[in-house]
């Protein structure tokens, strides 16, 4: 019987990681990928917990799906990842249409879950595990480009910052395997692709006990460059708890691992770093992007910022002003403190700045970051850099986009280019979010 597939993925990378491991996992089950809803005999949505409006969202998608159940009574609905997670059998309960419940260390299992699904069964699997890694698991890719893909090194994380879910939806961190990623990496290189993002939520602390010793996020990084000179590396995300010269350095001996690193700071204020649980203050994490500007000049850095966490003052929101204009910061996402049940901050501290205080702080960041993300751009105009194709540009056919070395969108006349090529090219024009520029000679 060939069934048919249908996944929605929420939340970060990593769950776009996950999602290429499920699908693997149930095309050897007999199913494929569809991207009709219509069509669909199982619909899967891969969630993230991270943040209420991230579960809001995810609720919406369910009640368009149980439409199409009513008109395909055979059809399967399941919640897999963080959310299924969070909720467990509680999602079975609040929402009679899913009859699935996976969390993250618990895709082996699926096609055995589906079957008891399809018996009428409740299929619920939330077990956490020490030591899945899925390394063996060939994810398929669902990449639109064929040019970018995304590795994961590591799962769960064990830090315990007060204000996140992820330490309890995705259990405690483990490693992977390095030959099983340079594995991976190796043949996305033989098929074409020519960037690899390296995944976890605080890379610095990868560490993985093999028979030959003892393998760092340093010696990975290293090992993953010398793959092909022409591949290029990325990772995220790193703490800077953690983030090491060592990493710094490797990055600097290497053109092709990328010149961009994701520091989130989450809040500039070093009384409020202390209540997160974030394990650094306001000058350690100055003298991290101080060593970054150091051991690799030109190197962008991004950050996360969070406004209206438990006891904020205003002249905290000030110190997380001040430390992005002296950052520089190139890109950050930004959120309001949203209170996550379990956590230790909803445990703990009172969730007492207004919703509208709150707001108000985030605006004011993104103007402060929008300055900034322009300053940026114009920075680089009058400058060829090397850009790596992906695709053509959202607007037109005409144009193709790529990002440079430090993560900027770029967008210039296609000319003979393709994606996956490398061109040279000179910056014209820039806006906030993205270069334009004109292609100077084809590079490699
Ligand atoms: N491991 C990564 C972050 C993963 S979550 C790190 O430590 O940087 C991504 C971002 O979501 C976080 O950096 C934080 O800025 C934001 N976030 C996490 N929990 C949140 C919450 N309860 N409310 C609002 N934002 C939150
Ligand atoms: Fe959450 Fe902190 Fe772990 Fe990041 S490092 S996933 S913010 S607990
Ligand atoms: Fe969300 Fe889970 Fe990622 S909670 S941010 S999808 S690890």
């Amino acid at each position: 019987m060939h069934r048919k597939l249908y996944i929605e993925t929420y939340g970060c990378q990593m769950n776009v990681a996950d999602s290429e491991v499920v699908v693997s996992i149930l095309q050897d089950d007999g199913f494929s990928l569809t991207g009709s809803l219509e069509e669909a005999d199982l619909i899967l949505v891969n969630t993230c917990s991270v943040r209420d409006n991230a579960e809001q969202r995810v609720w919406g998608r369910l009640d368009v799906f149980k439409q199409h159940k009513k008109k395909n009574p055979g059809m399967l609905i399941g919640v897999i990842g963080c959310m299924a997670e969070r909720l467990k059998e509680q999602l079975l309960e609040t929402d009679k249409m899913v009859e699935l419940v996976v969390g993250p260390d618990a895709y082996r299992d699926l096609p055995r879950l589906i079957g008891e699904a399809y018996s009428g069964h409740e299929a619920v699997n939330v077990l956490l595990s020490r030591e899945e890694t899925y390394a063996d698991i060939s994810p398929v890719r669902l990449d639109k480009n064929g040019v970018s893909a995304f590795v994961s090194i590591m799962r769960g994380c064990n830090n315990m910052c007060s204000y996140c879910v992820v330490p309890y939806v995705r259990g405690i961190e483990r490693s992977r395997d390095p030959a099983t990623i340079l594995g991976e990496v190796r043949a996305l290189f033989n098929r074409g692709y020519r960037e690899v993002t390296l995944l976890g939520q605080n890379v610095d602390s990868y560490s993985y006990e093999g028979k030959e010793g003892n393998t760092t996020f340093a010696d990975l990084l290293e090992l993953t460059a010398k793959v092909n000179s022409l591949l290029r590396v990325r990772f995220s995300t790193s703490h800077p708890k953690d983030m090491s010269d060592e990493v710094l350095k490797v990055m600097s001996h290497f053109d092709n691992i990328c010149k961009h690193i994701h520091l989130p700071a989450q809040s500039g204020s070093s009384r409020i770093l202390e209540l997160m649980n974030r394990k650094y203050d306001r000058e350690w994490y100055m003298n991290r992007i101080r060593a970054i500007r150091k051991i690799l000049p030109g190197c962008a850095v991004s950050t996360d910022m969070m406004t209206g966490f438990c006891t904020e003052t205003e002249e905290d929101h000030r110190e997380s002003l001040s430390l992005m204009r002296w950052a520089e910061y190139d890109f950050a996402y930004m959120f309001k403190y949203n209170e996550r049940p379990n956590t230790k901050a909803a445990r703990k501290y009172p969730d007492d700045i207004p919703e509208k205080v709150k707001t108000r702080r985030l605006n004011e960041i993104i103007e402060l970051q929008n300055k900034l993300s322009l300053e940026s751009k114009k920075k680089d105009v009058g400058k060829i850099f090397e850009v790596l194709v992906e695709g053509f540009s959202r607007k037109s056919t005409a144009y193709l986009s790529g990002r440079t070395s430090q993560n900027k969108v770029v967008v210039f006349p296609a000319g003979k280019h393709a994606p996956g090529d490398y061109v040279n090219v000179e910056i014209t024009d820039c806006t906030s979010a993205t270069l334009i520029g004109k292609t100077v000679t084809s590079s490699h």
